[in-house]
Order: structure tokens, then C-alpha cells, then sequence
């Protein structure tokens, strides 16, 4: 952050990745516009060859379209604002984001421990993708006595995600850290929940943070994309070429969505977390629950990381529900409000019906046999939200 910045993350948000002036009219839009293009016109080629030397000495100049102009400098200057980095990479989803950090950072024959608690898919990528270019994995976990337990000679990073995928399972980033700095390991920090705003890995001593900007940056439930952000300059080194010899692209469009979102992130996380507390207040005060999975909950066990580690939380929790497997559908059928659908971070409310081998790989979960409903609590009034889901449980 420059020392006449604004001290405050909702301010810098506002007046990051602006429209620059026009040099002869002195105007410029308030909203930056989508700049589609698919390759870039010079002046003359003393142009061209300093905007191939700046690229030689990492700095972000476009020279064709794959790599976008202003809307993706702009969206990739947020990203940095959000997640206190120094370089942006953007990707076509945030699986995609994962993949560019796997690929672009780790060699054939190294080895990954990877959190149990992370996003699914990671696994897919893992066994499609990872293992046939050499790279073997290990879950477990996410404590540095796990990670410790698994480490090989030949183990190059930690992967992790905070909170966890599916039951928001709280990892101890700062001591993950440490321990991966002992080790020469890089710690790699799936972000997509804090999305920059309420947890910034970076800060709390992570090497990389991934985020998939689908779903609280862009907010509205209307875009794919992904980030990967880094301080280093050797990391975005070797990220940047990576990202140009995957051919990654992002459409102009996607990054002006997501660019306009970023924009109304603090207040939308706001709200979600505020109406997500009121739901929790509800489901903690009804029989057929049995336990709820949010750490800005005082109940929830990763309550002291997230109050030491989180400015904020936002509108995602799952419920463990004492109802077997038909009564869980019904309670899912019955619901009015709440789509059934995977996603989250958009402004209306979603259900997903959690299958148990999903939950059984993740060492936290106590396999009691309870029914799991992750919910993402949206923009709705909760009093709304409150009384649909009260009506579902009563039907199931
Ligand atoms: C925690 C987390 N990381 C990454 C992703 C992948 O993002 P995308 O759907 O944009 O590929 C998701 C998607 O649900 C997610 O929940």
C-alpha cells in the first residue's frame, strides 16, 4: 500500500482500478469500460519493443489479447488491494486458479500435502492431471503435526483451504506458515471464502492465495473466474510464464463483472454474514439440529482462530440435522426461498444436500450419522429466510 492511500480496504476498493483521464479532453468515465480486444495496436515499434522489454522485467504490459488491457489490469490490481499482494494472474474459474498454482509451482517428482478440508475438485485435479505429470499427493489434516507427520524429503508445498470446504473447518494460518518457512515449503491458501476481505492469507505469512472470484467478488451469481495472488517476485515470475504457456484467458466481460461486484463486496459480506448469524441464532434454538458448522458462531470450535484471524465472516454454514436420509431431502424439497444448487457468494440464498463420502474424507467431521445441509444465506430479509426454513423442518 502506498503511504497516501487510504487506510481503509472499503475505500480502496472504490478507487482502485479507475478509468485513467484522457490526456486531451481531461474526462474520464467513472466506471472503467469492458475493453474487448484480441490483440493490441502500437503506435510504432519502439513502442512494441518497450512493452516487450517491460514484460522481460515482469511487469504486466499486454502485447496481444490473451492477456487483456485495461479491465484486466484493473480487476488484477483489486485482487492485489483485496488480498495485500503484488501481483494478480487471472483465470477462466477458480479451479483454473488452482490448476495455474499447481502447475506453474510444482516439478515433476515433488510432492504436495494437501488439506483434507479443501475444495473437492482439487482432488480430481490431483488424481487427472497432477499425478501424470509426476506430482504425487498426500491428505491429511491441516495441523502442522499432520503436515509434519506426512512431510517427505521430496514434499514442495502446502496446500490448504480456510475455512474448509463443507463443514468450514478453521486451520491455524499463521502457524502453517511458520512451519512451512522452516521447512522450505510453500504454503498455498485456497482464499475463496475470506475472498481478501475478512482473511488475507498473505498477511498471516501464506506464500499464495487462490480465490475464486465466481463467487463474493463477483457476487451476483453471473460469472466464472479465478485469481491467484502473490508478493514475491520469483513466485510471479515463474506464474506469469506459467500463465502464458497455459494460454489462460479471461473474457473482457467476466472481468468488468467481476471488476463492478468487487465494488459492493464489504457490504454484500456484510449483510450475508449478518443474516447468516440470525439463521444460526434460529437453527441453534430447534431440536432437529444437532450441531452448526460456522466459525463466527461462539459454539463453532474454530470460534477463537476466526476471531484472532477474520475482520468478518459472511453468509455460508452447514447444519448437521437429526434426520436421516429421506427426511433430509424432504426438508430440501420443502425449502421455498433457498435454490438447490452448488454455488455460493452470489445475493440469494442456495441449498446443497451434502453426500457423506464428501464429508468422510474430511478428518473433521464426526461421521455421527447426521444429515448435512451447507447453506449460503443470501440477501434475502432473514426473517424470510427464518421462517421458510422453519416450514422445511416442520415438513420433513
Ligand atoms: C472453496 C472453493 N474454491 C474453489 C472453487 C472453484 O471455483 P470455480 O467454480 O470458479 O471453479 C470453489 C467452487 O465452488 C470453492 O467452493
Amino acid at each position: 500500500m502506498a503511504e497516501s492511500d487510504p487506510a481503509h480496504l472499503d475505500t480502496l476498493l472504490q478507487h482502485t482500478g479507475i478509468a485513467k483521464f484522457d490526456p486531451d479532453t481531461g474526462a474520464a468515465p467513472v466506471a472503467l469500460p469492458s475493453m474487448r480486444t484480441s490483440t493490441v495496436r502500437f503506435r510504432d515499434l519502439d513502442a512494441l519493443d518497450a512493452a516487450h522489454a517491460a514484460r522481460s522485467k515482469g511487469e504486466r504490459r499486454a502485447t496481444y489479447g490473451r492477456a487483456g488491457m485495461d479491465t484486466h489490469a484493473a480487476l488484477e490490481d483489486v485482487f492485489c488491494r483485496l488480498e495485500g499482494g503484488d501481483r494478480a494472474f487471472l483465470a477462466s474459474s477458480g479451479l483454473g486458479a488452482i490448476t495455474l498454482a499447481m502447475m506453474a509451482l510444482l516439478d515433476a517428482g515433488d510432492h504436495v500435502l494437501i488439506a483434507d478440508c479443501a475444495y473437492g475438485p482439487v482432488r480430481t485435479l490431483d488424481a487427472t492431471v497432477l499425478r501424470r505429470f509426476g506430482v504425487e499427493s498426500t491428505y491429511c489434516r491441516g495441523t502442522v503435526q499432520e503436515f509434519e507427520s506426512r512431510r517427505r524429503p521430496e514434499t514442495r508445498m502446502l496446500y490448504v483451504e480456510s475455512p474448509g470446504s463443507l463443514l468450514f473447518e478453521m486451520l491455524d494460518l499463521p502457524a502453517l506458515a511458520e512451519y512451512a518457512r522452516a521447512q522450505g515449503l510453500l504454503l498455498v491458501v485456497d482464499n475463496t471464502w475470506g475472498s481478501g476481505y475478512i482473511y488475507r492469507p498473505l498477511a498471516l505469512g501464506a506464500d499464495v492465495s487462490v480465490v475464486a472470484g465466481t463467487k463474493y467478488v463477483g457476487g451476483h451469481s453471473d460469472l466464472m473466474l479465478g485469481a491467484v495472488v502473490v508478493r514475491d517476485a520469483g513466485l510471479a515470475k515463474r506464474l506469469g510464464e506459467n500463465h502464458y504457456a497455459l494460454g489462460l484467458s479471461v473474457s473482457a466481460d467476466d472481468a468488468w463483472l467481476a471488476l463492478r461486484g468487487a465494488r459492493t463486496l464489504p457490504i454484500r459480506m456484510k449483510e450475508c454474514a449478518r443474516n447468516a448469524l440470525a439463521v444460526c441464532e434460529f437453527l441453534a434454538s430447534r431440536a432437529e439440529v444437532a450441531r452448526i458448522y460456522h466459525p463466527a458462531w461462539p459454539a463453532d470450535p474454530g470460534h477463537a482462530l476466526w476471531k484472532r484471524d477474520c475482520t468478518g465472516s459472511n453468509g455460508m454454514l452447514s447444519v448437521a440435522l437429526k434426520f436421516d436420509a429421506a427426511a433430509a431431502r424432504r426438508f430440501v424439497n420443502a425449502l421455498r426461498l433457498f435454490g438447490i444448487g452448488y454455488s455460493w457468494g452470489g445475493f440469494e440464498s442456495l441449498v446443497q444436500l451434502v453426500d457423506p463420502s464428501a464429508l468422510r474424507v474430511h478428518g473433521y467431521w464426526p461421521d455421527d450419522g447426521h444429515a448435512v445441509a451447507r447453506l449460503h444465506i443470501g440477501l434475502e430479509s432473514p426473517d424470510d429466510l427464518i421462517a421458510d426454513l422453519s416450514q422445511a423442518l416442520l415438513a420433513a
